[in-house]
């Protein structure tokens, strides 16, 4: 299992365990994780699913594909460790990952 820790905006925790091969977004949603709405479903045209990874594991995280940078880039509150939860693949490598939620997703 892979643990992923959630924090809201407010600073609410939520630690999950999930399995390697979901995403970041469906490990939110199927733990009952506020804050990740993800509207399209993983689809990668919603842009609701948007959080920030902790610097440490950016890397790890993978590339921006060039969808969901045009989904970012609409993103009023982007920053330059923004992703879309959806578009990041749970991997082992990926145990321990930290992600925040924005305050409000659009
Ligand atoms: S769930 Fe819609 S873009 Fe991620």
């Amino acid at each position: 299992m892979v643990k992923i820790k959630f924090i809201e905006h407010s600073g609410q925790e939520h630690d999950v365990e999930t399995n390697p091969g979901a995403s970041v977004m469906v490990a939110a949603v199927s733990n009952g994780v506020p804050g990740i709405d993800a509207d399209c479903g993983g689809a990668c045209s919603c842009a609701t699913c948007h959080v920030y990874v902790d610097q440490e594991w950016l890397e790890r995280t993978g590339e921006i594909n060039p969808t969901e940078e045009a989904m970012l880039s609409l993103s009023t509150d982007r920053k330059d460790n923004s992703r879309l939860s959806c578009q990041i693949q749970v991997t082992e490598d990926l145990d321990g990952l930290v992600v925040t939620m924005p305050e409000f997703q659009f």
